[in-house]
């Protein structure tokens, strides 16, 4: 059935019908459809545009066919054109002319920009959530971890010793933003399109307040064509959701790093590895790999979006259709990747001894040596030029920091004595690092206390 076909001598052949049709991705829109035009019916109802009694018809036909769809007694149909056309067809075939008044003062382009409104502020609650849990599980795993060192890095080199609760919260601090920039997007989907009609607004005298207060939106599209042909907020939303990939990505690739037998800093649970079919003794960490690999399709979609709106005209255009399988991808796979990841880092298992261990090597301390001189009085460029020679010794002589004797570290500056051996143990130099922002554990426990403030209670 299509709605439109008055003006028609021939039906769709049934390929261009499945090539134009929608119904296979925006039926998972049908509570928003209908709850969109229980609000649109009362509104005509309370402007005099349709009786009284119609709308009322109306919202308990269209209430009637919510509770059937869920209850799996009507099945959509998988023929018809979009998830509109097949609500309004069913309101019709059980209402008769009554069903058939609902789409007045309306087209489906204001319709299904207010569908895809409702259905992604929906969903970024649902996004909101998982990242709370995710940042609860950070927060627990920082605060059990604050005294754990281990070797921070640049360019993949060792560098500093940080604390593992340190390197956790930096994530919480990402996911934080993240939450804030869901937030953002979601305000600006605040904006309540109904009434824009096909382009240009109605003659009939509606009230678009009504339907926006209706429906909870906070205000409504000030002009008609940019309320049904903006998709800025799914643009937005899959940024949004992007940059979560791209943080989700990273912690992934971290954690496959450090699973690995050169690393061996945290073992995977079981649950959430996989073995090899030919190497026995392989443990594999899929699902973190997974969680890496989904970042693309998720960064695909945002390309795929912002390509199918630049080159559009106003108004609408049925190029827009495309935004839907994109933003639904982005949504359900960041989703998808949040269910996976929270557990297996809330599962995983640290083993604090080998981060010391590597800590221990590469001269991680080296800063902290030429602190030691700086905080004697010698200039930062000098100390820096002298603990350079002292690497180089130790490396001649194939021994560290700790275990170079205090008259080698003499003949190259006699401000050496044997408080050296403490100023550049790496407790002490992760522990002292008590910066505002930096890795000591103290910071490591108020930090995470400060995120977790940001979780609600509820
Ligand atoms: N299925 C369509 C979409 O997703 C609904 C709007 C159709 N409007 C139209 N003028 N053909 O965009």
């Amino acid at each position: 059935m299509q709605l439109w076909k008055g003006r028609f001598q021939k039906a769709l052949s049934k390929t261009t019908n499945d090539f134009n049709s929608s119904i296979s991705f925006d039926s998972r829109m049908y509570k928003e459809d209908i709850e969109g035009s229980i609000a649109h019916s009362k509104m005509l109802g309370e402007c005099g545009i349709i009786s009284k009694e119609d709308a009322a018809a109306i919202g308990e036909g269209l209430k009637g066919i919510l509770a059937d769809i869920d209850s799996g007694k009507l099945k959509i149909d998988p023929e018809a054109e979009d998830i509109h056309t097949f609500i309004e067809g069913e309101l019709t075939a059980r209402l008769g002319d009554t069903g058939k008044r609902l789409h007045t003062a309306r087209s489906r382009n204001d319709q299904v920009a207010v569908d895809l409104r409702l259905y992604l502020r929906r969903e970024v609650k649902e996004v909101k959530k998982l990242l709370y849990g995710l940042l609860d599980v950070i927060c627990s795993k920082a605060e059990e971890y604050a005294e754990t060192i281990m070797p921070g890095y640049t360019h993949l080199q060792r560098a500093q010793p940080i604390t593992f609760g340190h390197h956790l919260l930096a994530y919480g601090e990402m996911f934080k933003r993240d939450i804030t920039r869901l937030d953002d997007c979601a305000e600006r989907m605040e904006v309540m399109p109904l009434g824009c009609g096909a382009l240009a607004g109605t003659t009939y005298p509606i009230d678009r307040t009504i339907t926006a207060s209706l429906l909870g939106f906070k205000g409504i599209a000030e002009n008609s064509l940019d309320g049904v042909s903006d998709r800025d907020y799914c643009i937005e939303l899959a940024s949004a959701l992007s940059i979560i990939m791209v943080h989700l990505s990273r912690f992934s690739e971290e954690m496959i790093l450090w699973c690995s037998h050169e690393f061996k800093f945290i073992e995977l649970d079981d649950a959430f590895s996989t073995g090899s079919s030919i190497m026995p003794q392989k443990k594999n960490p899929d699902i973190a790999e997974l969680v890496r690999g989904k970042s693309g399709r998720v960064f695909g979609d945002l390309m795929g979006l912002l390509t199918v709106m630049k080159g559009i005209p106003l108004a609408y255009n049925k190029d827009m259709q495309e935004d839907k399988e994109a933003i639904f991808d982005s949504v359900d796979t960041v989703k998808m990747c949040l269910t996976a990841f929270t557990p297996m880092l809330d599962t995983m298992k640290v083993l604090p001894k080998n981060m010391r261990k590597a800590a221990a090597g590469g001269f991680i301390n080296a800063t902290d040596c030429a602190d030691y001189l700086v905080k004697k009085g010698l200039p930062f460029r000098d100390a820096y030029k002298a603990t350079g020679e002292i690497v180089a010794l130790c490396i001649e002589k194939d021994l560290t920091l700790e275990t170079l004797p205090l008259e080698e570290y003499k003949k190259i500056c006699d401000m050496f004595d044997e408080g050296v051996y403490e100023a550049i143990g790496l407790e002490k130099c992760a522990y002292e690092r008590r910066s505002q922002g930096g890795p000591c554990p103290d910071n490591v426990r108020k930090n995470a206390a400060a995120l977790r403030a940001v979780i609600p209670t509820e």
